[in-house]
């Protein structure tokens, strides 16, 4: 009897610890300069988690292959990413709130709980790359991106559907858009996608070939 209740009771704390090494992964995505680094740090401020940057992380750790000249940026290791994120995954307690527009592809697929895809209309996303100093060609293939939605057919491919929301960060401030957030995040809010058509948007202004065209046809 007593071996019975012994055993009870060993099974019942592995369930509880299992509970509470359960850890929660959000994935903040979006093309660059979207606000994604900016929101995860307050998101992660009011989850009490801890705030992953994949691109400081991968300059940190050096988990890189190469550097990509024509973009003028280092180019992420994958493989040797994936495995690290696992391990820090493993490792950590806390929600981790994890930061890039290539998370979809690194983070473990059924560790995730939710990706929030910030969007931001082009026309405010160049004005912000431009900016920041972005060379012609880089600003073009960003705001190209953003048009085109690749960031999120790139987590909607990734990840199962009901779990990526799309958040439109245009003309919000930044603690507007954590709001928003975190509302989907706590279901007050729906989590959707398809929010935004930014192709319909600058084809009725007429300025889609102006954001889409080559430099090379002009
Ligand atoms: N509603 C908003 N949400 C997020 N950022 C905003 C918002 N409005 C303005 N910003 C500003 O936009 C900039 C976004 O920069 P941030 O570094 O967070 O982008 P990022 O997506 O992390 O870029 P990268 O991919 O290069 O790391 C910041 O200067 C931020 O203050
Ligand atoms: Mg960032």
């Amino acid at each position: 009897m007593n071996s019975l209740v012994l055993m009870f009771m060993r099974s019942l704390s592995e369930v509880v610890e299992g509970r509470s090494q359960f850890k929660r992964v959000i994935i903040v995505t979006g093309t660059p300069g979207v606000g994604k680094t900016t929101v995860s740090k307050q998101l992660a401020a009011r989850l009490n988690g801890l705030h992953i940057d994949l691109g400081e992380l991968v300059k940190r750790e050096k988990l890189t292959s190469g550097y990509d000249r024509k973009r003028q940026t280092l180019i992420a290791d994958m493989d040797r990413l994936a495995h690290r994120l696992r391990q820090i995954i493993n490792r950590e307690k806390r929600t981790l709130i994890i930061d890039g527009h290539y998370a979809t592809a690194v983070v473990p697929k059924n560790q995730v709980e939710r990706v929030f895809v910030l969007r931001r209309d082009p026309r405010q996303l160049k004005q912000l790359l431009e900016k920041r100093g972005f060379t012609k060609a880089k600003l073009k293939e960003n705001v190209a991106a953003e048009i085109l939605d690749i960031v999120l057919y790139e987590a909607t491919t990734s990840i199962p559907l009901e779990k990526v929301c799309e958040i439109d960060a245009t003309g919000k401030t930044v603690r507007d858009t954590v709001k928003d957030v975190l509302s989907v995040y706590h279901g007050h809010q729906r989590c959707n996608v398809g929010v935004v058509d930014w192709i319909e948007e600058l084809e009725e202004e007429g300025m889609l070939d102006e954001y889409l065209k080559s430099d090379s046809k002009r």
